[in-house]
């Protein structure tokens, strides 16, 4: 059998592929064009493939053999499930390995811009620090704050473990109630404008569907204090962005911490980076070295799982 791996990932995930199979991994740093994708995958029988890879029913078309699409990543709104399913290809990604990884950023996020972290550097750096100054540099706090997930799923959850251990009051909103988050973590569960209109900080934790697209745009930051910080580690488009700058510049909200955008990578000259009040990172919530690898593994065993006929580990439903 063949198999296509779109980039470059940890040795050990693929030496689990090779086990089954012949591996041809993309060389580039860069992901594979449309064009490049199709060509590799024409003679394939198991792709894995990252979230920069769009995968829809005419890149399938040209691959009649492959039985499985194993994403390294938990979100896969770039991939066509329907066109999958359609074409009988098994679709997993990868779940819970992440999980307290991402946790740990979106809380990094979440103190980095509350606390001016970056700013504050950028400023030791440019030798703006001439004293020890009793207003500069100053934030809201974290500790004793209101925390509003939207979304309590893994990745809320164990942002809400990290926010009990700040002492915030937790609030969340999404479709499901998370009794865990109740029950351990005081998490109290509320429509999304009382979220909003209560929370210092709005933590968004939903995956990238037609329904959660542009969810957040001016009418939810209106809703928000005039002090509240705005967190997004799951996918830039649930966030309308141009209303997000709108909003940021004539201080609806107070600030943003993003992993992610509307557009990846984020454009140079996008005006998000014109702004003094946000921290801004290259989509590195699940970038730990163990996690990363973790995340290769499994997407591997998905594969291989596929590629032989069998269920895979985490499949896409
Ligand atoms: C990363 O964004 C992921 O979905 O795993």
């Amino acid at each position: 059998m063949r198999a296509f791996v779109s980039r470059a990932i940890p040795e050990e995930a693929l030496s689990i592929v090779r086990t089954i199979a012949e591996v041809h991994v993309w060389p580039g740093n860069l992901p594979p064009t449309r064009e490049e994708l199709s060509q590799n995958i024409e003679e394939a029988d198991g792709l894995l493939c990252l979230l920069t890879d769009k995968i829809d029913g005419a890149l399938l078309d040209a691959a009649p053999r492959l039985k499985v699409v194993s994403q390294m990543a938990v979100g896969y709104d770039n991939i066509d499930v329907a066109a999958c399913k359609a074409r009988d290809i098994a679709v997993g990604n990868t779940p819970g390995v992440l999980t307290e990884t991402t946790a740990d950023l979106a809380f990094a996020l979440l103190m980095a811009t509350a606390r001016r972290v970056v700013e504050a550097e950028n400023g030791l750096r440019a030798g703006e620090w001439k004293t020890w100054s009793p207003m500069q540099w100053t934030g809201p706090d974290v500790h004793d704050s209101t925390l509003g997930i939207v979304g309590m799923g893994r990745i809320g959850l164990e942002v809400a473990r990290r926010a009990y251990g700040f002492e915030q009051e937790i609030l969340y909103s999404g479709r499901h109630r998370n009794y865990e988050a109740e029950s351990k973590y005081g998490a109290e569960f509320v429509d999304l404008d009382t979220l909003l209109q209560r929370s210092d900080f709005v933590s968004i934790h939903t995956p990238l569907t037609p329904e959660t697209r542009h969810s957040f745009g001016l009418s939810q930051f209106q809703k928000m204090k005039r002090t509240g910080i705005l967190i997004n580690t799951s996918r830039g488009p649930v966030v309308n962005q141009v209303e997000l700058v709108e909003a940021l510049r004539t201080g609806l909200i107070a600030g943003a911490g993003l992993d992610v955008f509307e557009t990846e990578p984020l454009p140079l000259d996008d005006p998000l980076l014109t702004l003094p009040n946000v921290v801004l990172l290259p989509h590195i919530g699940s970038a730990s070295i163990k996690t990363r690898t973790r995340m290769a593994v499994l997407a591997a065993r998905n594969l291989v799982a596929g590629m032989e006929g069998k269920p895979l580990l985490h499949p896409i439903l």
